[in-house]
This record gives C-alpha cells, structure tokens and sequence, in this order.
C-alpha cells in the first residue's frame, strides 16, 4: 500500500510517500519566520503560503522518491482541526490526485495521526491510552483502534504547549519557547510547592493551564523583575533562579499531566499502554515521569521519535495506509474540519 500524504493544516507545507511502514520520503516546508513577523499565524498568508509551496514539494517528493504518480495506492490529506483556509489547500491537491489517478481519498484526523503515527518505531496495541499535548490541544483519548477513538479530556483554555510558550516569552525566550525552557529545567532546582497543580479539585480528565500560567507570570514579576529585556540565544542557558523557576513550572505542567493520565488509567484498568504525541511530548520531565508511571503499572509509555513529534506529512501518510488497507475512504465530496468543529465519523468502507 504506497500512500502520499499531505498536511497543510496550519503553518507547515508537507509531502510524505509510505509505503507500508517505510517512510520512503518526507518533503516539509515551513512558515514559521513568515508568521514570526506578525507574532502568530496569519491564516490568510498561510493559505497563499501553502499554495505557493504544495506544488513544487509534490514535484521534489516524486523526484527524490523515483516513484511516479501512477504508482500510489491512495492519497491520505489532513482533514482537520486547522485554519480552513489552509485545510482547503491540502485538501484541494489530494482530490485532484485521487479524481485525476482514479484512486481512494481519505481524510485524516490531524490529532490521531499525531498518536498513530508511533507505529513507525513501535507496535501499537489496543486498548491505548492516547495523550496528546501540544501547542493547541491537550487531549486524553481512549483508543479502542486506529479508527476509533473516544475523546475523554481536553484543556478548558491553554494547551499545555500554549501555557510553556507564553511563560517563555515572559522571561525573553523566542516562541515556541517550551524546548528552551525545558533545557533551562534541567539545570534548576524544582520547588515542587512553588506551583499548584491546577485543575484537579474535580472528577473530570479535562485540564486547565491558564491559572498556572498567570500565577508563574505573577511570581516572576514579583521575585524577578530585574529579568534583561532582550531574547535569550540558545546556549546562554544557566543554573540559577531562572532555571529553578523552569524547573519548578515544567513539574507543574508533567505532575498536573501525570495525575489526569493516571486517573485515566485508573478508569480503564483494561488499558496497560500509553501512547504520547505533540510538541510536549518531547518534554524531559513529562517523559520521565510518564514513563516510571507505566512502568510502576506493569504498562508502557510509546513516545514518537522527536523529529515526528511536531507536524508533518509522514503521520498522514501512516495513518492513511493503516485506514486504506482496512478498506476505508472518503467520497469526494470530503469537507475539511476547521478548529472547533466535531470531525464527523464518515468514512466509507469497501465491503
Ligand atoms: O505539536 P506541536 O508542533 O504544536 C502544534 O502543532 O500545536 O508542538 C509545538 C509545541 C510548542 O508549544 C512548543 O513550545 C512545545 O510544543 N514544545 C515543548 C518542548 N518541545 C516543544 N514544550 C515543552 N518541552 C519541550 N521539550
Ligand atoms: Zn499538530
């Protein structure tokens, strides 16, 4: 099953060719430095972006790849959740190529190709656990398969990404900011008493990481106010009150995480494997910890390799040969799913 996929969901342009489990090639492009320009990501600018790009990508990929159009066995796009504008783009591109080649289109939940897509380098068994931690979603799903997912919990305000980004840019890190301060951490000392886990006075598996990010802005304005105003490089990390203070809120943000995943667990005993995937996921704290949590369980925790943590095309790809070869489509007339909406269960299945 020879799969392209394609993900143009928010600020990355990618390609990516899989057949099977082998990733035969992965083609991104990025728009980062763009949006950095205006501070966030301008939707219009990133649709003109991703129509610029997607057509010459596809042309590299092939290229690269030695493989030619008429070789691929379906066209996997992310549906959604994304900007619209973007979405149509991708979604576009792969029904000219399903319509013009004569083969299935599907349509790829962007967040469950996130979690799926740790079927590269490990073996995935179900029922899993799914957590999902990024800079726009902090979901907990039960994963019954890879097509069946049930949402359990999400952040109510901040994703956990979002909260480490805007507590960066308070001490003068450039966004995203969450792999910085995650390296300041590691050269602080943790007060784990300085923070309150938030959000867990309840019996739900939902989060919310606003009230601990505006209780970090306030202790950083009232017991650093001195910090310099200028960017912090790469390379000018260092012990001292600083890196304690990363410390101390990258313990917040994994305790409060651990504490919802393990009352997940604790809610289906049946499920014995955790998987992870998002930026966060990429955290040295969170991993630590979630991986001693499993093990103390008898389970294990399944992390992506880091360079398929963040967006891109190999995850669609994957998720669409996984879905393909279970007989699954989309009928043409697929809609994308922007930010907000339920992704509707639509997939046909040949019989
Ligand atoms: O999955 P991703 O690309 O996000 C979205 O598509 O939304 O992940 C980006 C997020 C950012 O918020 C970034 O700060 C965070 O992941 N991140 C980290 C780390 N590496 C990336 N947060 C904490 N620790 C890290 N090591
Ligand atoms: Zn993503």
């Amino acid at each position: 099953m020879l799969c392209l996929g394609i993900e143009s969901s928010c600020d990355e342009t990618g390609l990516a060719l899989v057949r099977d489990g082998t990733v035969l090639g992965n083609v991104l492009t990025s728009q980062v430095n763009i949006h950095a320009l205006f501070g966030g990501v301008v939707p219009e600018l990133a649709s003109r972006e991703h129509l610029r790009h997607i057509g010459p990508l596809f042309d590299v990929l092939v290229k690269q790849t030695g493989t030619s159009p008429a070789e691929l066995d379906c066209v996997a796009v992310a549906r959604g959740p994304g900007l619209l504008g973007s979405l149509l783009v991708g979604m576009a591109f792969a029904k000219s190529l399903a319509l013009g080649l004569d083969i299935p289109l599907l349509g790829v939940n962007h967040l469950h190709a996130h979690l799926l897509v740790s079927g590269l380098t490990a073996e995935l068994r179900y029922p899993s656990l799914g957590l999902l931690v990024s800079g726009g979603h902090t979901n907990l799903y039960r994963i019954s398969s890879p097509w069946q997912f049930e949402q359990l919990g999400r952040t109510l305000d901040d994703a956990a990404g979002e909260a480490f980004d805007k507590v960066g840019k308070e001490i003068g890190i450039a966004y995203p900011g969450g792999r910085m301060m995650d390296r300041l951490a590691s050269l602080g000392k943790a007060d784990p008493a300085l923070f309150t886990r938030p959000y867990l006075d309840n019996d739900n598996l939902d989060f919310s990481f606003s009230g601990l990010k505006t209780s970090a802005v306030q202790w950083l304005n009232k017991n650093l106010p001195d910090l310099p105003k200028r960017i912090l490089e790469p390379g000018q990390e260092k012990p001292g009150p600083l890196a304690d203070f990363c410390a101390s809120f990258s313990l917040a943000v994994a305790d409060t995480l651990c504490i919802k995943t393990q009352r997940a667990l604790d809610r289906h005993p049946e499920i014995k494997r955790l998987i992870v995937a998002g930026g966060v996921a990429a955290n040295s704290v969170l991993r630590e910890k979630l991986e001693r949590l499993m093990e103390k369980r008898g389970g294990q925790a399944i992390f992506p390799p880091p360079v398929l943590c963040t967006d891109n095309a190999v995850m669609i790809a994957y998720a669409g040969c996984i879905l393909a070869r279970a007989g699954y489509y989309h009928a043409l007339d697929l809609e994308p799913i922007p930010r907000g909406r339920k992704i509707p269960d639509d997939m046909l299945q040949k019989v």
